[in-house]
């Protein structure tokens, strides 16, 4: 089948050494993260697994060079995720912690708001880490079967597939979680605001928030708006062959 067009508006390269060569997909609806796509969505942005092809293979000189990306798109994009972003969360948690805790120890007097956000970065270190493992342990691994046998081109029952838009949904409840918690982070320290006062951890702690931030929605988009839909799309083609 041919895939529809695909409705990228455009793709920024981040080739800098620290974010794994991040690739930044961006589409002319961008969504929040803590948004859910549903099947109309997939059909009117054309978001089959043979479109996120497309888009893995414009990006193939950057960071998929080594990988199979005409066969296994979503695989691919899996792989990306876990080493650029999930990675980076479980790198990046403790050092943001510990840094949080050191903050109290040195200017709460000056800054009480560390408390509460200390506190809710636990917490969010708690979620995310729980999101993370269920990913990796089941939903990814449902969605590289699900290109495994497509890939296989062999006819399967309806019985056969486990579902995929039910867990997709419970991860997407996880991300607007993520998304809230990080939010509530972000205003309890006013944007990530630096006092003229504010010490050397201090604000490696703020500006090491800004970045996680960033990642974290970068990592968000690829999962809601790319990596979701294709798979939902993928799981229709197979039950419709
Ligand atoms: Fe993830």
């Amino acid at each position: 089948m041919t895939p529809p067009a695909y409705n990228l508006q455009a793709i920024e390269f981040d080739q800098s050494p620290n974010t794994h060569a991040g690739v930044e997909f961006l589409t002319t609806d961008y969504r929040p993260a803590n948004s859910r796509p549903n099947s109309q969505d997939i059909t009117r942005k054309g978001i089959l697994a043979g479109a996120v092809l497309a888009t893995l293979a414009k990006a193939a000189g950057v960071e998929f060079a080594a990988t199979d990306s005409t066969s296994s798109p979503l695989t691919s994009l899996i792989r990306h995720i876990v080493l650029a972003h999930h990675a980076f969360i479980r790198s990046e948690l403790p050092r943001l912690y510990s840094m949080a805790e050191l903050s109290i120890a040195t200017c709460a007097g000056l800054h009480p708001e560390l408390f509460p956000v200390s506190r809710k970065l636990r917490r969010l270190a708690g979620d995310l880490t729980f999101n993370m493992n269920k990913e990796e342990t089941i939903l990814f691994r449902q969605i590289e079967s699900l290109e495994r046998i497509h890939a296989a081109s062999t006819s399967v029952s309806q019985a056969a597939l486990a579902g995929i838009e039910d867990p997709i949904e419970d991860i997407l409840r996880e991300h607007a979680a993520a998304a809230a918690l990080l939010g509530q982070i972000r205003a309890e320290t006013r944007s990530f605001f630096l006092p003229d006062d504010a010490c050397t951890t201090l604000t490696g702690l703020y500006k090491g928030f800004e970045a996680f931030e960033r990642n974290l929605y970068r990592h968000l988009h690829l999962e809601n708006n790319l990596l979701f839909p294709g798979a939902i799309a993928l799981e229709k083609e197979l039950l419709a062959a």
